[in-house]
């Protein structure tokens, strides 16, 4: 490793000198640096991102003199998360969680998983064939969202598991929970397993001492994350952390990620990877400063407008939760007498303001690591405050409540077994009692309400069409009218 300090871009210098030579490119993609792309792609992309969009295997960039600057970016990003190890990822924060579950699988076929876990980690189940023991996290039946998982839940989880190989849990949470993952590994390590933490929504954490301690800093063995979601490089390009104990082989771990990866990763994603890192190791303290100064004067004139309360650091100390993000600004909207659905369809169309989720009760906007915050967070109390005004003038026809999701069904089959096995297609209103394909996840919040390989229950079915009669969609279903759904035979 060349004394390059993380003030350097490596990969983006190496892009930038190559396309500088102005080489004669005989190689894919095929528009040629731009030369032969359609004019909207130039509309598009810009200039500058078709010179700079260059394949892998490019000598000085991807091979080369080791270590290469693809080789030298990486190992920045290790440094700077305090990783063992990071390999960066092309399909997002979803191909690290594929990875660690076919790394996993190596060691054995049985896991402990927390039940809301995001649904790569399911699918990571399905591609590796483990078969999980879910453990519930907490919930808030008055809210309608789930929390971490307590160290006693992951230990008893653990406990009914002899032969697991890991522990696979979630933190911070979509709304900005976070977990006592420093417990959580403890308890892990304490009976002779890694813990796996999807922190796809923590990139953020390990540079500011005024936020909760990261996963990795916290004894997490192998740390996915989505660096795109508030670390802001480009969407889809995230990175996977190796932790420093040493429980999980870095060799398997590198063949897992391959297996799940395209041959051709975008250069412009790695870049981005590159630089982001730069943003958060060299800035990232000044900036996340910057943006929770702003995001508080936010969430106190949010507070102030009738009907809306932050949800924040005061529900630090309930079962699930040791920390706050307050980098998702999470607003809880019943006392406006209307929906988060309502309200965020109102924001968007008379206000031009897009959320990053919505439920029932609840609406999250998020704030990224280096953005202009105070403007921001000008225009979202402005908006909110007049979209709420508009609700209540005009409260639309009463609606039922949306009760919370009834419990998981039974695991009859791993989830593997079940969405490979054999099946039929049946009509959605007859598939209770009967073995899911399929799994299926009532957005928002996108939290699995049916797995593959779980019986299917008349309450989870009635829950997933209500949820859907309240404004919410379902991700998962081949069939996205959800008329029928994919049993096992
Ligand atoms: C907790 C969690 N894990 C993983 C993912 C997948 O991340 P990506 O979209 O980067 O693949 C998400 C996406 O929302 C998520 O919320």
């Amino acid at each position: 490793m060349p004394d390059s300090g993380q003030d350097a871009t490596p990969f983006v210098d190496a892009l930038l000198a190559y396309s500088a030579l102005d080489p004669g490119r005989f190689q894919v993609p095929g528009h040629k640096g731009g030369a032969g792309a359609d004019p909207a792609m130039v509309e598009l992309i810009g200039e500058a991102g078709l010179r700079n969009d260059i394949p892998s295997v490019t000598e000085g960039v991807d091979i080369g003199p080791e270590p290469t600057p693809f080789q030298q970016a990486q190992l920045l990003a290790a440094q700077a998360w305090g990783a063992a190890r990071t390999w960066f990822l092309m399909n997002g924060a979803s191909q690290g969680n594929h990875t660690a579950c076919l790394a996993l699988a190596h060691g054995g076929n049985r896991v402990v998983v927390q039940r809301n876990v995001h649904s790569s980690i399911i699918d990571g189940l399905v591609l590796s064939g483990m078969r999980p023991t879910f453990v519930a996290p907490e919930l808030d039946p008055e809210l309608g969202i789930a929390h971490g998982l307590t160290p006693e839940s992951l230990a008893a989880g653990i406990d009914a598991t002899p032969d697991a190989v890991a522990a696979m849990v979630v933190s911070p949470t979509y709304f900005g929970a976070c977990a006592d993952v420093a417990a959580l590994a403890e308890v892990a390590h304490g009976r002779g397993v890694p813990l796996v933490v999807d922190e796809a929504w923590g990139a953020h954490l390990h540079f500011s001492p005024q936020l909760p301690t990261d996963a990795l800093a916290s004894g997490a063995d192998l740390v996915t994350s989505s660096t795109h979601k508030i670390v802001g490089s480009l969407t889809q390009a995230a990175m996977l952390h190796l932790g420093t104990g040493g429980r999980i082989d870095a060799a398997v771990v590198d063949r897992c990620v391959s297996l799940v990866e395209t041959t051709s990763p975008s250069g412009l994603l790695t870049g981005s990877l590159d630089a982001a890192r730069r943003q958060a190791a060299v800035h990232g303290a000044e900036l996340l400063a910057e943006t929770l100064t702003a995001v508080a004067a936010t969430r106190e004139a949010i507070a102030q407008i009738p009907g809306l309360a932050v949800l924040d650091e005061a529900m630090v100390g309930q079962p699930g939760i040791a920390g706050w993000d307050p980098l998702r600004l999470s607003i809880d909207v019943r006392e406006t007498g209307s929906t988060g659905y309502r309200l965020a369809k109102t924001i968007f169309y008379s206000h031009g303001i897009d959320l990053e989720l919505y439920s029932e009760n609840v609406v999250v906007a998020i704030f990224g690591l280096g953005e202009p915050a105070v403007r921001a967070g000008e225009r979202l109390v402005s908006a909110l405050r007049e979209a709420v005004g508009e609700l209540v003038a005009e409260p639309g026809p009463p609606q039922a409540k949306l009760a919370p999701p009834p419990p998981w069904g039974e695991l009859v089959l791993t989830p593997r077994e079940a969405f490979l096995g054999p099946q039929e297609v049946i009509p959605f209103d007859s598939a209770a009692g009967r073995i899911a394909a399929e799994g299926l996840a009532a957005y928002p919040p996108g939290i699995p309400n049916v797995l593959p390989g779980e019986r299917l229950s008349a309450e989870t079915l009635d829950y997933i069409r209500e949820s859907v009669a309240h404004g919410g969609y379902v991700r998962g279903g081949s069939d996205r009218e959800l008329k029928t759904l994919r049993v096992a035979r």
